[in-house]
């Protein structure tokens, strides 16, 4: 495809609603040009997530990737020699995950299907060798059912998300995110913020037993490793940087102050 009609295509595609994924194909062109820093954009989410990839191996797994949105890791994993099978809730995300394979992964091993992780549709999937998870677990209303879902999937889950950041992080803590709904791009509403602690608790009881974990209260999102059964990357030495109890007590007294002060502006309802 000549640059002029790809920059054309890809406008067309981002019109109904933008681009999420930064994909750089020919001649340079970008579907979200863009600075790639904070944790959420997927250059820097696969700078993050790439030794855990190299460590656990990707050849000849097939991987479901779950919440795959326009299918960046989708194909990153089947470059890399798994097979993939892409879900998301959305159809806009997949016609361009859709677009993506079609003028530039054919040969791939990736394929992207509409399915809503709540229905039977999901229940009927096979198992997986392997699960990702990725920016996900914050944009469902049901954080439990979902990963009762999911277990039932794969033995090994891979979450990245954004955790709970203010107050004791490495307690049992979920925080409902005070965002409004996102109206034009509604499976991109957040609902529950859950510490890394959390979800570990909610995989505990559903028979999850090897966790691997990187979180840092100073950063956005946090990543954890799940696995039912053994594998080399539990032994890694977990990245966890834990806040203490007086830096806990002066997050909260922060929020704390910031609600009172809201209040006393009117900005907030008491
Ligand atoms: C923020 S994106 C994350 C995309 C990608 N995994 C990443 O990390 O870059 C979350 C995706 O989850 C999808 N999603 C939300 N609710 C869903 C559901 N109930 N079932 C399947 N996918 C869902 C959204 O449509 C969206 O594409």
């Amino acid at each position: 495809m000549i640059k002029e009609s790809l920059i054309n295509e890809i406008n067309k595609l981002g019109e109904k609603q933008a681009w999420n994924h930064n994909f750089i194909l020919n001649d340079g062109v970008e579907t979200r040009p863009g600075k790639q820093s904070s944790h959420g954009k997927n250059h820097v989410k696969l700078k993050r997530l790439q030794p855990i990839f190299d460590q656990i191996g990707l050849s000849g797994k097939n991987v479901l990737d779950v919440g795959c949105n326009e299918g960046f890791f989708s194909f990153y994993m089947a470059e890399n020699g798994a097979t993939v099978l892409g879900i998301d809730i959305d159809e806009d995300r997949l016609l361009k995950a859709n677009f993506i394979k079609e003028n530039f992964k054919k040969e791939q091993n990736a394929e992207f299907q509409n399915i809503d992780i709540y229905s039977q549709q999901f229940k009927d999937l096979d198992r997986y060798d392997l699960c990702l998870c990725l920016g996900f677990l914050h944009r469902v209303p049901d954080p439990f059912k979902a990963l009762a879902e999911l277990g039932e999937k794969s033995d090994m889950i891979i979450f990245e998300w954004k955790a709970l950041k203010f107050g004791p992080h490495d307690d049992a803590f979920a925080y409902f995110s005070p965002k409004p709904v996102n109206e034009g791009d509604f499976f991109g509403t957040e609902y529950w913020l859950l510490s890394y602690t959390a979800l570990e608790r909610i995989l505990r009881r559903i028979g999850f037993l090897h966790f691997y974990r990187i979180d840092d209260p100073n950063q956005k999102r946090a990543i954890l490793v799940a696995g039912k059964v053994s594998n080399k990357i539990f032994n890694m030495p977990d990245q966890i940087v834990h806040r203490g109890r007086f830096r806990t007590f002066l997050s909260h007294t922060k929020r704390y102050l910031k609600t009172v002060l809201g209040v006393i502006s009117g900005k907030v309802n008491a």
